[in-house]
């Protein structure tokens, strides 16, 4: 009888899908979502719990509809070291507990590679879905992340066509990659209409009545960026300049909040540390500063914006999908169709150049933009009939 119940409970195939950080939650949705309709695949969702503010973690659970974790590992901040040592510790003894049939991972962030590492040594296969990325910048600490996750992972999922070519240049065999798409597009195309009834706009005052205002939306996060106290008061300086030209939405990090906090910059910056309830009677500040949003005001403030800035790479991405213009405060990006077909402009981190690029931007025209290959809604379909055709 206990053997009957073991056999039958090990037909299902039993996948650990992991997210830590921000940017994890909106790629393992479509997938956690995709999985559940095979029956013979027992999808389980495990938190590292590397972001863990309500506004970093709980309100996507809310608003993309993940399903409660499975397992909430609890590790919080720290050091590269101490981070991703806590999560591998963690994560391990659940592995041995559980035996997963397969250890999926998503992006670059200390959740990815720890979670993979440890799993590859237990013997579990691997996933990483959205392999292949480069920035060519070990600076970077997710690109340390991207290249070590890709080594050791047995599917390597892609989204563009030049992170499988950066995979077969890196020795990884053809046969481990598969060129599926982009699964945070998937979840953008199904809350698109969704984030059409987020009121964020009109609790900002960028709305009254029917009239949106002109806006560029910010975001700002790269320890390159806001770590350096002389890089941040520069680009913070050259914003508020831009803000003399076209109101500026700045949703800031708790990582960025921490250090306009450490540099006495709230009011120049014009932190607010709640959204008013509904549309503010007062005239609007040129920028404004507010804590995290969730994904669906983001989406909201991201679809109506008449350029973002950012550091973020999922971000540029999204921009490319929704036809905005991103300028990108970094020197390189690990995303390079976001350039070449997309609406992404590198300007990195030099005030001027910010400035230049933002105003001639505004100037400009938009032009229809190419959407790149399966960037369509269903690439979290194609990985699960991979694992399907590999697994069952
Ligand atoms: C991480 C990822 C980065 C990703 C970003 C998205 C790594 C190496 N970096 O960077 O790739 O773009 O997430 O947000 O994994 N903090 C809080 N509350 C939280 C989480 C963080 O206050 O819920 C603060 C802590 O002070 C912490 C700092 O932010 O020390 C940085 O957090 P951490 O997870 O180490 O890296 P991120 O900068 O968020």
């Amino acid at each position: 009888m206990e053997k009957n119940t073991m056999t039958k409970a090990r037909a299902k195939k039993i996948i650990f899908l992991v997210v830590g950080a921000r940017p994890n939650f909106m790629k393992a949705a479509p997938l956690i979502q995709e999985m559940k309709k095979d029956p013979r695949f027992l999808p389980l969702l495990i938190h590292t719990g590397q972001h863990y503010d309500p506004m970093m973690s709980d309100s996507f659970f809310r608003e993309l509809r993940l399903p409660r974790p499975w397992m909430y590992l609890g590790v919080g901040s720290g050091t590269h070291a101490e981070q991703t040592g806590r999560i591998m510790i963690e994560f391990e003894k659940i592995c041995l507990a559980k035996r997963p049939d397969l250890v999926a991972v998503v992006g670059d962030v200390n959740s990815t590679i720890a979670c993979a590492l440890a799993a590859v040594k237990l013997n579990i296969p691997v996933a990483h879905v959205e392999a292949g990325m480069r920035s060519w910048d070990r600076t970077m600490p997710e690109e340390i992340n991207r290249i070590l996750t890709d080594q050791i992972s047995d599917y390597l999922f892609t989204s563009c066509g030049d992170a499988v070519r950066n995979l077969v240049r890196e020795g990884i065999p053809r046969s481990r990659i598969f060129f599926v798409g982009n699964v945070m597009i998937d979840t953008l195309q199904k809350h698109k209409a969704l984030a059409g009834n987020s009121k964020i706009l009109e609790r900002l005052g960028l709305k009254r009545q029917t009239r949106i205002e002109r806006y560029a939306l910010l975001t700002l996060h790269r320890p390159s960026n806001v770590d350096d106290p002389a890089v941040l008061k520069a680009i913070l300086k050259a914003i508020a300049d831009l803000s003399n030209k076209i109101d500026v939405v700045f949703p800031a990090h708790p990582r960025t909040i921490k250090h306009i906090r450490s540099l006495g910059l709230e009011k120049t910056v014009h932190f607010m540390k709640a959204l008013p309830a509904r549309t503010p009677n007062k005239s609007r500040q040129n920028l404004v500063t507010v804590p995290p949003l969730g994904y669906l005001d983001f989406l909201r403030l991201m679809s109506r914006a008449s350029l973002v800035l950012t550091d973020s790479g999922g971000i540029q991405e999204e921009t490319t999908i929704l036809g905005i213009p991103c300028l990108t405060l970094r020197e390189n990006t690990e995303r390079p169709i976001t350039v070449k077909e997309g609406t992404n402009h590198l300007v990195g981190n030099d005030p001027e150049r910010i400035l230049r690029t933002a105003s001639r931007v505004l100037r400009s025209q938009q032009f229809p933009v190419k959407r790149p290959r399966y960037w369509d809604g269903k690439a979290a379909r194609r990985i699960v009939s991979v694992l399907k055709a590999r697994l069952l």
